[in-house]
Protein backbone atom coordinates (compact mmCIF):
# COMPACT_ATOMS: atom_id res chain seq x y z
CA UNK A 1 0.00 0.00 0.00
CA UNK A 2 1.39 3.75 -0.76
CA UNK A 3 2.07 5.89 2.14
CA UNK A 4 -0.92 8.51 2.15
CA UNK A 5 -0.46 11.89 1.08
CA UNK A 6 -1.52 14.94 3.03
CA UNK A 7 -3.94 17.18 0.86
CA UNK A 8 -5.20 20.59 2.28
CA UNK A 9 -8.69 22.12 1.73
CA UNK A 10 -9.23 25.50 2.49
CA UNK A 11 -12.96 26.94 2.97
CA UNK A 12 -13.42 23.31 4.19
CA UNK A 13 -16.82 24.00 5.41
CA UNK A 14 -18.45 25.59 2.45
CA UNK A 15 -20.34 24.17 -0.05
CA UNK A 16 -17.32 23.74 -3.17
CA UNK A 17 -15.30 21.51 -0.51
CA UNK A 18 -18.85 19.66 0.46
CA UNK A 19 -18.60 18.24 -2.74
CA UNK A 20 -14.63 18.19 -3.09
CA UNK A 21 -14.37 16.18 0.21
CA UNK A 22 -15.99 12.60 -1.08
CA UNK A 23 -13.97 12.66 -4.63
CA UNK A 24 -10.88 12.91 -2.68
CA UNK A 25 -11.85 10.26 -0.17
CA UNK A 26 -13.11 7.51 -2.42
CA UNK A 27 -9.97 7.98 -5.04
CA UNK A 28 -10.97 9.85 -8.01
CA UNK A 29 -8.45 12.38 -7.63
CA UNK A 30 -5.54 11.13 -6.60
CA UNK A 31 -6.04 7.38 -7.75
CA UNK A 32 -7.59 4.39 -5.99
CA UNK A 33 -4.22 3.20 -4.57
CA UNK A 34 -3.43 6.45 -2.85
CA UNK A 35 -4.44 6.92 0.62
CA UNK A 36 -5.02 10.47 1.83
CA UNK A 37 -4.98 12.22 5.08
CA UNK A 38 -7.01 15.51 4.75
CA UNK A 39 -6.50 18.39 6.27
CA UNK A 40 -9.59 21.00 6.47
CA UNK A 41 -9.07 24.84 7.33
CA UNK A 42 -11.62 27.45 8.05
CA UNK A 43 -11.79 30.17 10.39
CA UNK A 44 -13.01 29.73 13.79
CA UNK A 45 -16.74 30.65 13.44
CA UNK A 46 -17.24 27.97 11.28
CA UNK A 47 -15.65 24.75 13.22
CA UNK A 48 -19.05 23.84 14.70
CA UNK A 49 -20.09 23.11 10.92
CA UNK A 50 -16.48 21.64 10.11
CA UNK A 51 -17.25 19.17 12.78
CA UNK A 52 -20.45 18.45 10.82
CA UNK A 53 -18.64 17.29 7.89
CA UNK A 54 -15.79 15.67 9.69
CA UNK A 55 -18.54 13.16 11.26
CA UNK A 56 -19.98 12.79 7.79
CA UNK A 57 -16.13 11.93 6.22
CA UNK A 58 -16.33 9.30 8.86
CA UNK A 59 -19.19 7.92 8.40
CA UNK A 60 -18.16 7.76 4.68
CA UNK A 61 -16.58 4.30 5.84
CA UNK A 62 -13.63 4.72 3.31
CA UNK A 63 -10.74 2.51 3.54
CA UNK A 64 -7.95 5.19 1.48
CA UNK A 65 -9.45 8.06 4.00
CA UNK A 66 -6.80 7.93 6.80
CA UNK A 67 -6.20 10.67 9.31
CA UNK A 68 -9.07 13.82 9.07
CA UNK A 69 -7.73 16.96 10.59
CA UNK A 70 -9.77 20.10 11.16
CA UNK A 71 -8.46 23.30 12.07
CA UNK A 72 -8.64 26.79 12.20
CA UNK A 73 -4.26 27.52 12.12
CA UNK A 74 -3.22 27.72 8.70
CA UNK A 75 0.29 26.43 10.57
CA UNK A 76 -1.08 23.09 11.58
CA UNK A 77 -3.11 22.52 8.13
CA UNK A 78 -0.14 23.33 5.54
CA UNK A 79 2.29 21.02 7.59
CA UNK A 80 3.74 18.58 5.06
CA UNK A 81 1.40 19.49 2.33
CA UNK A 82 1.56 17.28 -0.78
CA UNK A 83 -1.29 19.22 -2.62
CA UNK A 84 -3.76 21.90 -1.48
CA UNK A 85 -7.09 23.15 -2.55
CA UNK A 86 -7.49 26.43 -1.73
CA UNK A 87 -11.33 27.61 -1.58
CA UNK A 88 -12.09 29.65 1.48
CA UNK A 89 -11.98 33.31 0.51
CA UNK A 90 -14.34 36.19 1.16
CA UNK A 91 -17.50 36.06 -1.17
CA UNK A 92 -18.72 39.09 -2.23
CA UNK A 93 -21.49 40.86 -0.04
CA UNK A 94 -24.19 43.46 -1.06
CA UNK A 95 -22.94 47.30 -1.09
CA UNK A 96 -19.18 45.40 -1.35
CA UNK A 97 -16.66 47.58 -3.59
CA UNK A 98 -15.00 45.49 -5.67
CA UNK A 99 -11.59 47.41 -3.67
CA UNK A 100 -12.97 46.16 -0.30
CA UNK A 101 -13.72 41.95 -1.95
CA UNK A 102 -9.62 42.22 -3.76
CA UNK A 103 -8.04 43.88 0.46
CA UNK A 104 -9.70 41.23 2.16
CA UNK A 105 -8.61 38.31 -0.25
CA UNK A 106 -5.36 39.33 -1.22
CA UNK A 107 -4.64 39.18 2.45
CA UNK A 108 -6.15 35.67 3.30
CA UNK A 109 -3.84 34.77 0.55
CA UNK A 110 -0.80 36.60 1.11
CA UNK A 111 -0.96 34.80 4.72
CA UNK A 112 -1.55 31.24 3.02
CA UNK A 113 1.54 31.91 1.22
CA UNK A 114 3.57 32.51 4.18
CA UNK A 115 1.84 29.45 5.88
CA UNK A 116 2.52 27.24 2.40
CA UNK A 117 6.16 28.58 2.71
CA UNK A 118 7.17 27.56 5.93
CA UNK A 119 5.25 24.59 6.88
CA UNK A 120 4.44 22.65 3.15
CA UNK A 121 6.48 20.78 0.97
CA UNK A 122 8.66 22.44 -1.48
CA UNK A 123 7.23 20.14 -3.99
CA UNK A 124 3.66 20.77 -2.86
CA UNK A 125 1.09 21.61 -5.68
CA UNK A 126 -1.32 24.70 -4.68
CA UNK A 127 -4.85 24.91 -7.01
CA UNK A 128 -6.90 28.14 -6.21
CA UNK A 129 -10.27 28.00 -6.64
CA UNK A 130 -11.20 31.03 -4.31
CA UNK A 131 -11.92 34.36 -6.23
CA UNK A 132 -10.11 36.09 -7.45
CA UNK A 133 -8.90 33.48 -8.53
CA UNK A 134 -5.80 34.50 -10.84
CA UNK A 135 -4.32 36.97 -8.96
CA UNK A 136 -5.14 34.95 -5.70
CA UNK A 137 -2.68 32.32 -7.00
CA UNK A 138 0.04 35.21 -7.66
CA UNK A 139 -0.39 36.53 -4.43
CA UNK A 140 -0.10 33.44 -3.14
CA UNK A 141 3.24 32.45 -5.15
CA UNK A 142 4.86 35.69 -4.07
CA UNK A 143 4.22 35.12 -0.62
CA UNK A 144 5.97 31.88 -1.37
CA UNK A 145 9.71 31.97 -2.73
CA UNK A 146 11.05 29.00 -1.45
CA UNK A 147 8.31 26.89 -3.69
CA UNK A 148 8.66 27.03 -7.24
CA UNK A 149 5.74 29.11 -8.92
CA UNK A 150 4.99 26.67 -11.38
CA UNK A 151 3.87 24.84 -8.17
CA UNK A 152 0.49 27.74 -8.08
CA UNK A 153 -2.06 27.08 -10.31
CA UNK A 154 -5.51 28.54 -10.27
CA UNK A 155 -8.44 27.10 -11.54
CA UNK A 156 -10.16 27.60 -15.42
CA UNK A 157 -10.99 24.29 -15.45
CA UNK A 158 -14.74 24.65 -15.02
CA UNK A 159 -14.94 27.17 -17.20
CA UNK A 160 -13.13 24.40 -20.06
CA UNK A 161 -16.11 22.25 -18.90
CA UNK A 162 -18.63 24.21 -19.60
CA UNK A 163 -17.14 25.46 -22.51
CA UNK A 164 -16.36 21.61 -24.00
CA UNK A 165 -20.48 20.50 -22.79
CA UNK A 166 -21.48 23.61 -24.53
CA UNK A 167 -19.89 22.64 -27.80
CA UNK A 168 -20.81 18.85 -27.53
CA UNK A 169 -24.45 19.68 -27.32
CA UNK A 170 -24.28 22.10 -30.09
CA UNK A 171 -22.70 19.44 -32.05
CA UNK A 172 -25.57 16.65 -30.76
CA UNK A 173 -22.27 14.58 -29.66
CA UNK A 174 -21.04 13.19 -26.08
CA UNK A 175 -19.21 15.39 -24.20
CA UNK A 176 -15.79 13.08 -24.67
CA UNK A 177 -15.90 13.54 -27.99
CA UNK A 178 -14.68 16.98 -28.02
CA UNK A 179 -11.18 17.77 -27.32
CA UNK A 180 -9.06 20.82 -26.92
CA UNK A 181 -11.02 23.41 -26.04
CA UNK A 182 -8.63 26.61 -24.66
CA UNK A 183 -9.72 28.78 -21.73
CA UNK A 184 -7.66 31.96 -22.13
CA UNK A 185 -7.19 34.74 -19.52
CA UNK A 186 -8.65 35.26 -16.21
CA UNK A 187 -11.43 33.33 -13.97
CA UNK A 188 -13.65 36.25 -14.94
CA UNK A 189 -16.04 37.56 -17.71
CA UNK A 190 -13.36 38.88 -19.35
CA UNK A 191 -11.81 35.23 -20.32
CA UNK A 192 -11.47 33.85 -23.86
CA UNK A 193 -13.05 30.74 -24.55
CA UNK A 194 -11.46 29.25 -27.54
CA UNK A 195 -12.56 26.78 -30.17
CA UNK A 196 -10.23 27.70 -32.53
CA UNK A 197 -8.10 24.16 -31.96
CA UNK A 198 -10.74 21.76 -30.97
CA UNK A 199 -11.43 19.11 -32.50
CA UNK A 200 -14.84 16.66 -32.32
CA UNK A 201 -14.87 12.92 -33.47
CA UNK A 202 -17.62 12.17 -35.79
CA UNK A 203 -16.53 8.47 -36.30
CA UNK A 204 -20.00 7.54 -35.33
CA UNK A 205 -21.32 9.34 -38.60
CA UNK A 206 -18.18 8.28 -40.50
CA UNK A 207 -16.53 11.87 -40.89
CA UNK A 208 -13.53 10.54 -38.23
CA UNK A 209 -11.87 13.29 -36.15
CA UNK A 210 -12.50 16.85 -37.79
CA UNK A 211 -12.17 20.68 -36.63
CA UNK A 212 -14.95 22.20 -34.04
CA UNK A 213 -15.03 25.41 -36.48
CA UNK A 214 -15.57 22.95 -39.65
CA UNK A 215 -17.92 20.96 -37.72
CA UNK A 216 -19.64 23.69 -36.31
CA UNK A 217 -19.56 26.19 -39.68
CA UNK A 218 -21.12 28.83 -38.36
CA UNK A 219 -17.95 30.80 -37.00
CA UNK A 220 -20.31 34.21 -35.82
CA UNK A 221 -22.07 31.82 -33.36
CA UNK A 222 -18.41 30.80 -32.06
CA UNK A 223 -16.99 34.17 -31.71
CA UNK A 224 -19.94 35.78 -30.54
CA UNK A 225 -22.66 33.40 -28.42
CA UNK A 226 -20.13 30.63 -27.22
CA UNK A 227 -18.05 33.21 -26.01
CA UNK A 228 -20.68 35.15 -24.03
CA UNK A 229 -22.61 31.76 -22.90
CA UNK A 230 -19.45 30.72 -21.07
CA UNK A 231 -18.16 34.05 -19.64
CA UNK A 232 -21.47 34.37 -18.14
CA UNK A 233 -22.34 30.87 -17.26
CA UNK A 234 -21.33 31.32 -13.37
CA UNK A 235 -23.59 34.87 -13.17
CA UNK A 236 -26.21 32.54 -15.40
CA UNK A 237 -25.89 29.59 -12.27
CA UNK A 238 -25.78 32.05 -9.50
CA UNK A 239 -29.11 33.91 -10.89
CA UNK A 240 -30.98 30.27 -11.12
CA UNK A 241 -29.57 28.44 -7.99
CA UNK A 242 -29.15 31.80 -5.50
CA UNK A 243 -25.79 30.25 -4.64
CA UNK A 244 -22.75 30.25 -7.04
CA UNK A 245 -21.65 26.88 -9.04
CA UNK A 246 -20.54 24.28 -6.13
CA UNK A 247 -21.08 20.72 -7.51
CA UNK A 248 -19.43 21.73 -10.77
CA UNK A 249 -16.76 23.62 -9.32
CA UNK A 250 -15.53 20.90 -7.51
CA UNK A 251 -15.69 18.47 -10.02
CA UNK A 252 -13.50 20.92 -11.91
CA UNK A 253 -11.48 21.51 -9.15
CA UNK A 254 -10.93 17.66 -9.05
CA UNK A 255 -9.90 17.04 -12.87
CA UNK A 256 -7.08 20.06 -12.59
CA UNK A 257 -5.84 18.29 -9.69
CA UNK A 258 -5.80 14.69 -11.30
CA UNK A 259 -4.41 15.89 -14.24
CA UNK A 260 -1.69 17.63 -12.80
CA UNK A 261 -0.93 14.64 -10.22
CA UNK A 262 -1.15 11.83 -13.00
CA UNK A 263 -0.34 14.06 -16.68
CA UNK A 264 -2.47 14.44 -19.51
CA UNK A 265 -3.08 12.39 -22.11
CA UNK A 266 -1.53 12.52 -25.60
CA UNK A 267 -2.93 14.72 -27.74
CA UNK A 268 -4.90 16.89 -25.28
CA UNK A 269 -4.40 19.63 -23.44
CA UNK A 270 -6.22 21.19 -20.61
CA UNK A 271 -6.14 24.68 -19.35
CA UNK A 272 -4.79 26.45 -15.97
CA UNK A 273 -4.18 29.63 -15.18
CA UNK A 274 -0.36 29.07 -14.57
CA UNK A 275 2.71 32.28 -14.15
CA UNK A 276 3.10 33.69 -17.70
CA UNK A 277 6.89 33.20 -18.90
CA UNK A 278 5.77 35.87 -21.82
CA UNK A 279 3.99 33.33 -24.36
CA UNK A 280 1.71 34.24 -26.78
CA UNK A 281 3.19 37.79 -25.74
CA UNK A 282 1.12 37.93 -23.00
CA UNK A 283 3.32 39.85 -19.93
CA UNK A 284 5.34 37.79 -18.19
CA UNK A 285 4.74 37.36 -14.18
CA UNK A 286 0.34 37.30 -14.05
CA UNK A 287 -1.31 34.24 -13.59
CA UNK A 288 -2.92 33.59 -16.96
CA UNK A 289 -4.45 30.77 -18.29
CA UNK A 290 -3.41 28.70 -20.79
CA UNK A 291 -3.57 25.62 -22.88
CA UNK A 292 -1.20 23.12 -21.32
CA UNK A 293 -0.06 19.49 -21.58
CA UNK A 294 1.22 17.72 -18.12
CA UNK A 295 3.91 15.10 -17.75
CA UNK A 296 5.66 13.53 -14.06
CA UNK A 297 3.90 16.36 -12.65
CA UNK A 298 5.23 18.98 -14.95
CA UNK A 299 3.44 21.49 -17.28
CA UNK A 300 4.35 22.83 -20.36
CA UNK A 301 2.17 25.72 -22.03
CA UNK A 302 1.09 24.22 -25.68
CA UNK A 303 3.11 26.69 -27.93
CA UNK A 304 2.92 27.65 -31.95
CA UNK A 305 -0.95 28.08 -31.69
CA UNK A 306 -1.30 30.62 -34.43
CA UNK A 307 -3.16 33.66 -32.71
CA UNK A 308 -5.29 35.36 -35.44
CA UNK A 309 -6.52 39.38 -35.23
CA UNK A 310 -9.88 38.52 -33.23
CA UNK A 311 -8.44 35.95 -30.51
CA UNK A 312 -5.68 38.49 -30.25
CA UNK A 313 -8.01 40.92 -29.09
CA UNK A 314 -10.09 38.74 -26.80
CA UNK A 315 -6.08 38.14 -25.56
CA UNK A 316 -5.24 41.40 -24.98
CA UNK A 317 -8.63 42.46 -23.19
CA UNK A 318 -8.14 39.29 -20.28
CA UNK A 319 -4.30 40.10 -19.94
CA UNK A 320 -4.98 43.81 -19.44
CA UNK A 321 -7.84 43.47 -16.55
CA UNK A 322 -5.22 40.95 -14.77
CA UNK A 323 -2.37 43.78 -15.03
CA UNK A 324 -4.65 46.01 -13.21
CA UNK A 325 -6.04 43.48 -10.93
CA UNK A 326 -2.24 42.71 -10.19
CA UNK A 327 -1.71 46.49 -10.25
CA UNK A 328 -4.42 46.79 -7.39
CA UNK A 329 -3.24 43.80 -5.48
CA UNK A 330 0.37 45.20 -4.44
CA UNK A 331 -1.55 48.34 -3.97
CA UNK A 332 -3.50 47.36 -1.24
CA UNK A 333 0.20 45.05 -0.17
CA UNK A 334 1.71 47.64 0.17
CA UNK A 335 3.96 48.44 3.43
P1 LIG B 1 -18.70 29.25 0.60
O1 LIG B 1 -19.02 30.61 1.08
O2 LIG B 1 -19.74 28.19 0.63
O3 LIG B 1 -17.44 28.68 1.40
C1 LIG B 1 -16.29 29.43 1.62
C2 LIG B 1 -15.68 28.95 2.91
O4 LIG B 1 -14.42 29.60 3.04
C3 LIG B 1 -16.50 29.32 4.17
O5 LIG B 1 -16.69 28.16 4.97
C4 LIG B 1 -15.62 30.35 4.85
O6 LIG B 1 -15.74 30.31 6.27
C5 LIG B 1 -14.23 29.89 4.40
N1 LIG B 1 -13.18 30.89 4.58
C6 LIG B 1 -13.25 32.24 4.52
N2 LIG B 1 -12.06 32.79 4.81
C7 LIG B 1 -11.21 31.76 5.05
C8 LIG B 1 -9.85 31.69 5.42
N3 LIG B 1 -9.13 32.80 5.62
N4 LIG B 1 -9.29 30.47 5.59
C9 LIG B 1 -10.02 29.36 5.42
N5 LIG B 1 -11.32 29.36 5.10
C10 LIG B 1 -11.91 30.55 4.90
O7 LIG B 1 -18.10 29.46 -0.86
P2 LIG B 1 -17.94 28.40 -2.05
O8 LIG B 1 -19.20 28.37 -2.83
O9 LIG B 1 -17.40 27.13 -1.51
O10 LIG B 1 -16.88 29.17 -2.97
C11 LIG B 1 -15.57 29.41 -2.53
C12 LIG B 1 -14.81 30.30 -3.49
O11 LIG B 1 -14.67 29.69 -4.75
C13 LIG B 1 -15.47 31.66 -3.77
O12 LIG B 1 -14.44 32.65 -3.79
C14 LIG B 1 -16.02 31.50 -5.16
O13 LIG B 1 -16.13 32.75 -5.81
C15 LIG B 1 -14.95 30.63 -5.77
N6 LIG B 1 -15.33 29.93 -7.00
C16 LIG B 1 -14.36 29.78 -7.96
C17 LIG B 1 -14.63 29.10 -9.13
C18 LIG B 1 -13.58 28.93 -10.19
O14 LIG B 1 -13.92 28.41 -11.24
N7 LIG B 1 -12.34 29.34 -10.00
C19 LIG B 1 -15.97 28.53 -9.38
C20 LIG B 1 -16.90 28.69 -8.30
C21 LIG B 1 -16.57 29.39 -7.16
Amino acid sequence: MMEPINVVVTGAAGQIAYSLLYQLAVGSVFGPEQPVNLRLLDIKLMMDVLQGVVMELEDLALPLLREILPTADAAVAFKDADAAFLIGSMPRKQGMERKDLLTANVNIFKDQGEALDKFARKDVKVLVVGNPANTNALICSHYAPSIPKENFSAMTRLDQNRAQALVASRLGVQVDQIKNVIIWGNHSSTQYPDATYATVNLSKTGEGVISVPQAVNDNEWLNDEFVSTIQKRGASVIAARKMSSAMSAAKAAGDHMRDWFTGTKDGQWVSMGVVSDGSYGIPKGIVFSFPVTIKNKKFSIVQGLEINDFSRSKLNITAEELMEESEEARQVLKP
